[in-house]
């Protein structure tokens, strides 16, 4: 199947055969247990790496990956200098099929299956984190995206309450890349004494880079 979204073309037969009946399939763990394949949503490393590079400039901070998934964007960061990345997924089935592909060739990344709602690292512990369409599986229960119901709006706000708490005070950046338009996300990233900073990418369909820093 071949989706085209603006400017962007998204090959994955993957997908074609097991796009779920209910969008709010998206929302389930079931649905994220995957074959033992790569896919990206939305961009890949490439394409974002000088935006990325610009507001990460330091190649050996401590990286949080938010719900990786069997994304390339780990092990392109990787590659590209990012060494010290921490990868995780409530999916046990891809965090394990992740740890298997890449724990010769890229022995510092670490794989762990944990919930982002529910991070089981100290406080202050990372200098990043990045969230590329995790947040985005959590908003797609049932009903009036203008008005999310109120799981929805927890599930997000538990997220940014533990990446804000393990980011190291002060100099800690949060980097989410979604399809998400301000209006829709702005509401999960407004939080005292941090800065929100919207990066557009993209031509007619655009996606977005939220920069959060504490
Ligand atoms: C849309 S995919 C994005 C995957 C990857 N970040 C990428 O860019 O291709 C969402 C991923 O988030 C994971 N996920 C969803 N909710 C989660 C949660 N509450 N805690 C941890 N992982 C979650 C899913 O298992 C899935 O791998």
């Amino acid at each position: 199947m071949i989706r085209r979204l603006g400017s962007d073309t998204v090959v994955n037969i993957r997908m074609a055969q097991n796009l779920p009946q209910k969008n709010e399939e998206y929302g389930t763990k079931d649905y994220w247990e995957p074959e033992n394949s790569t896919f990206d949503w939305f961009k890949k490393y490439a394409e974002v790496a000088p935006l990325i590079r610009e507001a990460l400039p330091d190649t050996s901070a401590r990286i949080l990956m938010l719900g990786c998934g069997n994304s390339t964007l780990s092990e392109d960061m990787y590659d590209d200098g990012y060494k010290n990345i921490v990868n995780i997924d409530y999916s046990g089935v891809v965090i394990e099929q992740m740890r298997a592909r890449h724990h010769e060739s890229r022995p510092e990344m670490e794989w762990l299956e944990m919930d982002i709602r529910d991070l089981k690292f100290a406080s202050d512990s990372f200098d990043v984190a990045i969230d590329k369409g995790t947040m985005d599986a959590m908003m797609t229960a049932k009903g009036d995206v203008w008005d999310p119901p109120q799981s929805v709006i927890d599930d997000c706000t538990k997220e940014v309450d533990e990446v804000l708490r393990v980011l190291r005070k002060g100099r800690g950046v949060f980097l989410y890349l979604t399809f998400g338009q301000p209006h829709f996300r702005k509401r999960y990233l407004t939080r005292p004494e941090t800065t929100l900073d919207v990066k557009e990418i993209g031509a007619a369909f655009h996606y977005y880079l939220y920069v959060l820093k504490n």
